[in-house]
């Protein structure tokens, strides 16, 4: 379907590009008419050939990396469209805990590191950038298990607890934003289970017909992105649009 209520000659970014979720953004974007620059961001340089794709390589924690990016970003003119794709669930040291007992400072830090403060950051350097005179838009995406109302079940601390804190930056971005820029939204979203590397190990008990390809979920959030109504910004929303609870 492609972006409908953005207008066109879209410049657009996605940090997290390397990832299952990130690459299926660019390639999305890259088929989108409405689009005439994609710029993608990974820690290492991103592959893929057409006129509107632009790699960057950027690890999202070093603030003068960050900088020198987005002033390639920017130099056509500022950004419509900004999507955060990067997180982490486990790793090297890191898994998600199952009970108190599991939690390490080191995993834990490493985890907030990434999904809270990195987008955090990359934040800081987009929303004075999102174009002033049209739809324009920053999102992260967080996941419904950083929705505290909705913790039925416990576990996965570390990842909850830094999906939560991105709500709440998210939140609190979202109050600066309005003063400064009354066209532009930020906002969380839920992918839903996706096949990627970051959901393979737990995949087991996902029911049947909710584990979807990378290309469905984006295609989902895509639509959501376009469709976000004027009260949207500072809420998280899963793939169908529904909004997530805090
Ligand atoms: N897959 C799911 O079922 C699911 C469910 C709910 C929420 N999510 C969220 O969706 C987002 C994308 O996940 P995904 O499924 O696409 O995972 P993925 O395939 O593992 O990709 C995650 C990407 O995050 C970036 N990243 C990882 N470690 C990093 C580090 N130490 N420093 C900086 N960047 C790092 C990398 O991007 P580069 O390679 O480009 O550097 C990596 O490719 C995450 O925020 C995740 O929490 C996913």
């Amino acid at each position: 379907m492609g972006l409908q209520n953005f207008g066109t000659g879209l410049n657009t970014v996605v940090f997290g590009a390397g990832g299952g979720i990130g690459a299926a953004f660019v390639e999305a974007l890259v088929a989108d008419p409405a689009v005439s620059r994609v710029h993608a961001v990974s820690r290492s340089l991103p592959g893929g050939a057409s006129a509107k794709l632009h790699a960057h390589a950027c690890d999202p924690l070093d603030e003068d990396a960050l900088g020198r990016t987005l002033a390639g970003v920017t130099q056509d003119g500022p950004v419509h469209l900004a999507i955060v794709a990067l997180g982490i669930l486990h790793g090297e040291g890191i898994a998600p805990e199952k009970t108190w007992r599991h939690v390490d400072a080191a995993a834990m830090a490493a985890v907030l590191e990434v999904n809270t403060i990195a987008p955090t950051l990359i934040a800081k350097h987009i929303l004075p950038v999102l174009a002033k005179d049209r739809k324009s838009c920053f999102a992260a995406l967080s996941a419904r298990v950083g929705s505290i109302q909705d913790n039925r079940l416990g576990g996965w601390v570390s990842y909850r607890a830094s999906k939560a804190a991105l709500n709440m930056v998210i939140r609190t971005f979202s109050v600066e934003l309005a003063r400064v820029n009354d066209t532009a939204q930020i906002v969380g979203l839920h992918p839903g289970t996706v096949e990627t590397e970051l959901s393979q190990p737990f995949r087991a008990g996902v029911p049947e017909g909710k584990l979807f390809t990378a290309q469905r979920s984006v295609s989902g959030m895509l639509g959501v992105i376009d469709r976000l109504d004027r009260g949207a910004s500072g809420k998280t929303f899963d793939y169908a649009g529904n909004e997530v609870p805090p």
